[in-house]
């Protein structure tokens, strides 16, 4: 991986964010008897899913919350480059096959992320000539779409495609397939899965748009005028995706980021906040304070941004806190942490928590 790991622990800099406690009064806590998260948003015309990869597909315990909750399984990292194909011209296929053969037994849809994305790039690329790459970009997105054609309602055909820090021209992220191609590589990913893969949904993601960070403001603007010229230019995209990775440290206007989001509705695209978690970093120590400001963080937020019609999809950064990435993040910084992330709707026992029932509200609240 390239420098945006590495720059996302910046993510976790600055002043802490306030927030009152909510809760859902006489609701216990346990998984029995919930209510599916993904029934709930069904009723508010949204498709609700999560991440299942290597780490969390063989624990029965996460397969059954899986289960329970959610009508959408993404691949978190196994429909990347890097994962798919490790060493050239060696794929690997098997988690994917996995995930799609539980979403297939479990009658689950499934939508395959980051299929290029400039942070995720195998080592084995690196010093090849530009020709050379193209040629590696172009065969590797035949062979896995031909692959899996009919089977994703959904690809994710670009990830992350701006970064203005790395000082590129256009604010675009740097990597091998933007060194090569320049901006090109974007309409020639979306074309590409589209003239193999006929009946799925083209999306591309970004990170940081919905915050009033630097980066998000940066972000916001370029991520727009790129839509704008695929669709001007005819190229198949019908979706688009906001990470949705909200950072307590940060800060946020989330009406102006729902009339933000409601610009895409009008061009008729999609929206899909696809990776939602809340980066608890920042917030108080005592669990229970956490889960709560955690929990209002969710619910304002998705009760701004689901005001908007356009927005057909949530999709949570993993269900249960055990699985989050940021729990990588944590430890990736001090193998000795003892606070450990909760940045999810269910915690390391597959409990809800109260996220679960600020969802469940949401959604509700778009209902009405
Ligand atoms: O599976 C291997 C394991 O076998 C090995 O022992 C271990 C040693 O490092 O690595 C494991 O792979 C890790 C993988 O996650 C699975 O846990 C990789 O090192 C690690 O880099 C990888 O991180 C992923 C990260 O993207 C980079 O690809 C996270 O799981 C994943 O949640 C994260 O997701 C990204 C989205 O794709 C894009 N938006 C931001 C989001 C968070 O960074």
């Amino acid at each position: 991986m390239t420098g945006g790991t590495l720059s996302r622990r910046d993510m976790l800099r600055g002043s802490a964010a306030s927030g009152a406690g909510l809760l859902w009064p006489g609701v216990a806590h346990s998984e029995g008897g919930a209510a599916g998260l993904g029934d709930i948003a069904a009723k508010a015309g949204i498709l609700f899913g999560s991440t299942m990869d290597k780490a969390n597909e063989a624990d029965p315990a996460y397969a059954k919350l899986f289960d329970r909750h959610t009508k959408l399984i993404v691949t978190e990292n196994a429909t990347k480059f890097s994962f798919l194909q490790p060493h050239q011209g060696v794929y690997d296929f098997s988690v994917v096959d996995g995930v799609l053969d539980y979403a297939k037994a479990h009658g689950k849809k499934a939508h395959a992320a980051a299929l290029i994305w400039n942070d995720d790039a195998p080592n084995w690329l690196k010093g090849r000539p530009g020709r050379e790459i193209e040629r590696i970009f172009d065969a590797h997105i035949e062979r896995v779409v031909s692959r899996y054609a009919g089977r994703f309602i959904s690809w994710e055909a670009v990830n992350e495609p701006f970064f203005p820090v790395q000082g590129k021209p256009g604010g675009y992220r740097d990597g091998p397939w933007f060194a090569a191609m320049g901006p090109s590589y974007i309409p020639r990913a979306l074309r590409r899965v589209a003239s193999i893969d006929k009946s799925a949904r083209l999306v591309v993601n970004e990170a940081f748009c919905e915050s009033n960070h630097e980066w998000g403001r940066a972000n916001r603007p370029l991520f727009k005028g790129l839509a704008d010229r695929l669709l001007d230019d005819g190229v198949p995209l019908h979706a688009v995706g906001f990470q949705s990775h909200l950072i307590s440290s940060w800060s946020y206007d989330d009406h102006a980021f729902q009339a933000y989001v409601a610009e895409f509705g009008a061009r008729g695209l999609d929206v899909y906040l696809s990776e939602l978690d809340v980066n608890d970093e920042v917030l108080p120590e005592d669990n229970a304070v956490r889960d709560k400001m955690v929990a209002r963080r969710y619910q304002d937020y998705l009760t701004a941004v689901l005001a908007v019609p356009a927005v057909k999809r949530v999709v949570t950064w993993g269900l249960a806190d055990r699985y989050s990435w940021w729990r990588y993040m944590t430890w990736e910084k001090s193998t000795n942490a003892a606070r450990l992330a909760r940045p999810l709707p269910f915690d390391d026992d597959m409990k809800r928590k109260p996220a679960y029932d600020a969802m469940a509200r949401a959604f509700e609240a778009r209902r009405a």
